[in-house]
């Protein structure tokens, strides 16, 4: 007997097929809410990596990119950040509003291949986790040139996506990162301040300025 695919393979190819590389993520998200799919990268609390290395946000503004159902947009909230989530799901929208009806973050629909313009250079902290990697390559540099977009002078961004020198070849979603694409996020001003890898060489983590 084969083990069936997971049902998030099964939708990206047909969204990927009909040319679309986001619409599989609502397809998911809506499935999972009717208890007929699994969304691999939910686990109901923040990025611990995350919780470990996030600074005091004293009020300033930060950005969470693919905020999915709000748990890392939460975790900067409570540590003083002024905190907008966006996701190019609306499910997921609707989901991380529900979740936190007191918050303080401003979740919004938007895409990271199409953002809104007055985001521009607009944050002080940008955190991109997995989410870029969840697009095909054909799209990732019109991706990391809109992420590098929203760093503020001073501020600072994280870039976390799965390392492609250590890890097994598979069909995508994901498709990790090479060294050099992680690095490709330096443009436009933008600095690299340091590059490692967390989980055994698994991850990249990367830190930029402006
Ligand atoms: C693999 S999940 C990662 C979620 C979260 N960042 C984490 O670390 O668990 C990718 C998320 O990014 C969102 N996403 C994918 N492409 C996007 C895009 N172009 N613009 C905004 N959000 C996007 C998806 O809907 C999904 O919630």
């Amino acid at each position: 007997m084969t083990t069936p695919e997971p049902a998030d393979r099964v939708l990206a190819r047909a969204s990927l097929a009909d040319g679309n590389p986001t619409g599989w993520f609502d397809q998911l998200y809506t499935a999972a809410a009717r208890g007929e799919a699994r969304v691999p990268w939910t686990r109901g609390a923040p990025n611990p990596d995350l919780a470990a290395w996030v600074p005091p946000g004293d009020g300033r503004r930060a950005l969470v990119v693919g905020s999915a159902l709000g748990d890392d947009a939460e975790l900067l909230a409570s540590e003083g950040w002024a905190v907008t989530g966006f996701d190019v799901a609306p499910t997921a929208v609707e989901a991380a509003r529900k979740r936190f009806p007191e918050s303080t973050v401003d979740y919004v629909v938007a895409d990271l291949l199409d953002p809104p313009g007055e985001w521009h250079h607009a944050f002080d902290l940008v955190v991109e986790i997995i989410n870029i990697q969840a697009m095909p390559r054909d799209f990732r540099a019109a991706a990391v040139s809109s992420l590098a977009g929203f760093l503020a002078p001073g501020g600072t961004m994280l870039v976390s996506e799965v390392a492609e020198e250590n890890v097994a070849p598979e069909p995508g979603p994901p498709w990790p990162f090479s060294r050099a694409e992680i690095e490709s996020a330096a443009q436009n001003g933008v600095r690299l301040v340091s590059l490692e890898t967390i989980h055994d060489g698994a991850r990249y983590w990367a830190e930029f300025t402006r």
